[in-house]
Formats: C-alpha cells, structure tokens, sequence
C-alpha cells in the first residue's frame, strides 16, 4: 500500500503586489508589481509535500472552492502537482478564498489579509459534510484557515483512526485543552507558539519564555510525538516525547519573500515523517532536510511558485 498524505485545509488565491515600502495610511503608493498565484495554507502545504515526496507517495487535497473561475482553475493547477483534487469541493453560490499578500521589497516581510469565502462554508452544526479525513491516509495535515470546530472534529477522528496527525496552528488562535491529545506533531512559529500557551503580548511587558521553555509544555498537555517551534533565521527548536529535543541552524539566505517559508517546511517535514512511519526517525536530519527547503522557498518571489522541488535540494 502506498504511503499516503491528506491535507486537510485551504485553497485561496493569492493577490500579490510588491512594493518598496508599505503605504501610510491614506497614502497611495506605485507598486513595483503584482501577480495572482495559487496559495492557502493548505494548498500550499500540499504542493510542498507533492514536489518534495518521492514518487510513491501519494498527496491529496481535502477542502472547500468556489464555483468561479479561480475554483475551476484551481483543479487543473493541483492536478499538475500530482495532486489528488478528488476531496476538493466546488461549493455552488461560494467564491473561492482570497488572499491579498503585499510584500516588502527591502525586507522581504508581508502583511497579509484574507477572506475566507468557501473554506469556511461548513454547516454550523456538525454534519456528515464534517468528516473529512480520506479513508487511506496514513498522515493528516492541518492549519488553522477553516473552522476551528471542523479541525477539532477531524482531528479526533483522524487520531482514533491511528492517522498520525500534524497540526500547523497558523494563524493562531487558543485551542480547548482537549485539542492536543489528538496532535501527533505540532508545527509552529514562535508568535503562534506564544498565542497557543497563552502567553502572547503585544506589550511584551511580561516576562517572555524562550521557545526551549514553551515547546515541552504541549508535550504536556498532550501532544504525543513532537513540538517544533520554527525561529525564522534562527533555526528551530524541537522536542520529543521520547526525550530527544535540540536546535536545528537556519542557512543564511537573501531574503526575497518570506511567503509560504513555514508552508514549505511543514510539507517538507511531513514527507520525511510519514516515509518512516513505524521506524526509526532521526528527527535532526528531517528538520534540517525541511529547514533547507523552507530557506529555498524565502530566497524566491510568490507563495506557492516558490516552493522548490526535490531536485532543487
Ligand atoms: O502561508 C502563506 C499563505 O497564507 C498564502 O498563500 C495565503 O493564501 C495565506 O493563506
Ligand atoms: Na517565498
């Protein structure tokens, strides 16, 4: 049987326009340029694990578009990955998600907003439209970009079915308790790991915890194999259940655009993880193998366009 990833999450398409600086407010601004691409967490973790997995491993994409032009488009363009688009909905009278990215050229930083559209159009009540997860998947892939009581439910029953399950909490937001004892492994960046423990302020007037000291708290409560807090040029730091934690160094790289940089990793992360299903992992290599693809992805313009290939590493 092959090996076998679902990503359960968004689809959206990316608005992106570069600029020197961003505009004040009521400022208007020339751009220096603007292209329309393929993004969503999601998707984009789902390309990442498409164009970084060997051969036999099988990616599919399980979420929501509209009935427009982009949710049409949007089959083809995961279909080009190699992506099984056969759990992707086209949801008649939605329009598919929007993402405006502005990205700054001199820091290669974004800001982005988005309207969520048909990845939040899940019945209010749950429904048998809530079970999501492919029954031959051997992993399960979430971010936080559709309905927070639809990953909790998928969650659960991806976990009691013995799926390994990788929670990208982006963006973030508190989970109930109950959450972390259906995370196998939970990737996040140092704000989404501070906004989850509780502890973010924007006064910073607290005394702040290192990511060492809040990575072994999930563990805690109840995450079962693995905490990854990601640290931008500062590499990363990892923890296990089995005892095993650490740093892993960032490259230095020319920052072009950051988008996708934690997308990129979590697919990555994903492959390694899911091809030694049942053996040994050496979670040091893995991390590396994902922190070189994720520093790929910042040293090139665009979400998904910039998440690179195997043959790229
Ligand atoms: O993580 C990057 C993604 O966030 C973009 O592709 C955009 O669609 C937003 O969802
Ligand atoms: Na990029």
């Amino acid at each position: 049987q092959p090996t076998s990833i679902a990503i359960i999450g968004s689809l959206n398409i990316d608005f992106i326009t570069r600029t020197k600086r961003m505009p004040a407010a009521g400022e208007t601004l020339a751009a220096l340029s603007f292209d329309t691409g393929f993004g969503g967490k999601g998707a984009n973790q789902a390309v990442a694990c498409a164009r970084l997995a060997p051969k036999d491993v099988r990616v599919s994409m399980v979420g929501n578009v509209g009935d427009d032009i982009f949710g049409a488009d949007y089959f083809a363009g995961l279909g080009k990955e190699g992506i099984d688009t056969s759990c992707v909905r086209k949801l008649s009278g939605q329009k598919t998600g929007i993402a405006n990215i502005i990205v700054e050229e001199e820091t290669g930083e974004n800001r982005i907003l988005i309207t969520a559209n048909a990845n939040f159009a899940f019945e209010k009540v749950v429904s048998a439209e809530w079970d999501l997860v492919p029954k031959g998947a051997g992993m399960v892939v979430f971010q936080l970009e559709i309905p927070l009581e639809v990953v909790l439910h998928n969650m659960k029953k991806a976990s009691e079915s013995g799926k390994h399950v990788i929670l990208n909490p982006a963006p973030a937001l508190l989970l109930p308790d109950f959450a972390y004892q259906d995370i196998d492994t939970l990737i996040m960046n140092e704000t989404e790991s501070e906004i989850l423990a509780g502890r973010f302020d924007e006064s910073k007037n607290h005394q702040k915890l290192t990511p060492e000291e809040l990575a072994p708290l999930f563990l805690r409560w109840g995450v079962k194999e693995a905490v990854i807090i990601t640290l931008g040029s500062e590499g990363l730091v990892y923890v296990t259940a089995s005892g095993a934690s650490g740093r892993v160094p960032a490259r230095k790289v020319k920052v072009v655009d950051t988008t996708a940089a934690g997308d990129t990793f979590v697919g990555a992360y994903a492959v390694q993880r899911v091809r030694h299903a049942g053996g040994p992992f050496d979670y040091q290599s893995a991390l590396d193998f994902a922190s070189l693809a994720a520093s790929k992805s910042v040293e090139k313009a665009g979400a998904m366009a910039a998440i690179p290939y195997l043959a790229d590493l």
